[in-house]
């Protein structure tokens, strides 16, 4: 049975909600906790020109891509390759996002639980004589107090994706993405004024070339991809629920340019007062959960500014958070005749399941290691350096290939915009993006497994 038959589909009521609930699905933690440690190891301004290109020549055709057979199809991610390649296995590739998604929300969800549990953590205040070592650790390898926060982030996410598209994702978008937008201002504002901020905006700024080897490369294409949540199929899904008089190549514009300078500002938030407050920002994963309460510690109103600033990072991680599950909810109500709010319970269950592993890989399953990883890094790992560039690498040959760019072009273009979608797609959907991507998934795979 197909529920499209029953009920006609939502679609967001205006342009804005679109790109608020496209824009919050890209800015996440991938901007605002893993952007700035990557860049903060990989060579600082020299990481982020690479990052632009390959946000430019690979991301932004393949957030066209996936917009236009969403709003084609008007379906879900395995429905939408079924419906333009009937009776074919290219629906494995829709197939291959909705797993994907159960892979990171489990992981990505048990990241925000620390998030939220910081929120907390910050209102009971950060003090200098803290260690803050200790208490992420402290905090990371415990069982139930991680799981709990886990748990409530989950109810969270299942709450607004049952409540519907519009009910639900638009209205939570457009409350949440203004608030987003002005806890950054604060914070940047905090930051720049702080004494010594200067030495951070030049670590920022300035390239250093001699930092940047082959992962930096991969790191840049494989982040281009999880930051602007391609690979998987949820713009797919955000783009199912836009009807036909929406420009493609102006929407796909606006999402790409505000993810992309919401990650360059948070570097603006959170370099200058790394610098000021003398720690250092290559600490890397830790740099959020870590060093960033330091500096909270150290600053005049600190636990207000980390409370913002966590309240920040937890909203981020909800908007995106929605944009996986509302994947594969749309996929059973779609495919499997569900009703909305029973598969946004049952499955968002079963993934609060998959992520207790993840939990469990700081305490009880120490033990664990694959390839010197534990087991979020690991389920971390699968996502970024396979499922995304595979599922970006087959969504591309599809497009350039199978339904043809020219199709595609035609389709994007339908309604006129300020961008059109012309002959330079074609050349960057059929050879550029495909090659840049198996390049780069090769050369992963390889440091990977030599070390
Ligand atoms: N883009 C989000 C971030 O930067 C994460 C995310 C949401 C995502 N939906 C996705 C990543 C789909 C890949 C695919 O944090």
């Amino acid at each position: 049975m197909n529920n499209n038959d029953l009920q006609p589909r939502e679609h967001w009521t205006t342009r804005l909600g679109f790109i608020l609930a496209a824009a919050g699905s890209a800015v996440g933690l991938g901007n605002i906790w893993r952007f700035p440690y990557v860049t903060g190891t990989q060579g600082g301004a020299a990481f982020l020109i690479i990052y632009l290109i390959a946000i430019i020549f690979i991301g932004y055709p393949v957030m066209i891509t996936e917009m236009t057979l969403g709003r084609k199809t008007q379906r879900n991610p395995v429905g939408a390759f079924k419906s333009l390649a009937p009776k074919t296995p290219w629906w494995l590739v829709g197939a291959l996002g909705v797993f994907t998604g159960f892979v990171i929300l489990s992981y990505y969800s048990v990241v925000a639980g620390w998030s939220l549990s910081y929120i907390f953590r910050a209102i009971s205040g950060f003090t200098p004589d803290m260690d803050f070592a200790d208490v992420f650790v402290g905090h990371i390898t415990g069982v139930g107090v991680p799981i709990f926060w886990h748990a409530v982030f989950m109810i969270l996410t299942i709450g607004i994706i049952a409540s519907g598209v519009v009910k639900g994702i638009q209205r939570a978008v457009k409350t949440l993405m203004p608030i987003l937008f002005v806890l950054l201002f604060v914070l940047i504002v905090r930051a720049l004024t702080l004494e010594g901020a200067a030495e951070g905006l030049s670590f920022y700024l300035r390239p250093d070339f001699g930092a940047v080897t082959a992962i930096t490369f991969n790191d840049a294409i494989a982040q281009a991809f999880f930051t602007l949540s391609l690979g998987m199929g949820a713009i797919i899904t955000y783009g199912s629920y836009l009807s036909d008089q929406d420009t493609i190549g102006d929407n796909a514009a606006w999402v790409v340019g505000l993810d992309t300078v919401i990650a360059i500002l948070a570097g603006f938030a959170i370099f200058p007062a790394v610098f000021a407050l003398g720690l250092t920002p290559d600490a890397g994963p830790g740099l959020t959960f870590i060093t960033l309460p330091a500096v909270f510690a150290e600053m005049p109103l600190g636990s207000l500014f980390g409370f913002l600033f966590f309240l920040l990072l937890s909203i981020a991680a909800l908007t995106s958070a929605i944009s996986l599950l509302e994947v594969v909810v749309a996929w059973i109500v779609d495919e499997h005749g569900w009703a909305r709010k029973k598969a946004a319970i049952v499955l968002g269950a079963i993934i609060f399941l998959v992520g207790i592993p993840p939990v469990l890989g700081y305490s009880t399953w120490d033990g664990f290691e694959f390839l010197g990883m534990d087991v979020l890094d690991t389920y971390d790992w699968f996502a970024n350096s396979i499922f995304l560039p595979l599922g970006g690498l087959l969504t591309a040959i599809f497009a350039g290939y199978v339904w043809q760019a020219r199709n595609l072009q035609d389709e994007a273009n339908r309604v006129e915009g300020s961008i059109n979608v012309g002959a330079w797609y074609g050349f960057m959907i059929k050879i550029v993006v495909p090659i840049a991507i198996a390049i780069i998934m090769l050369v992963g795979l390889y440091q990977t497994f030599t070390g």
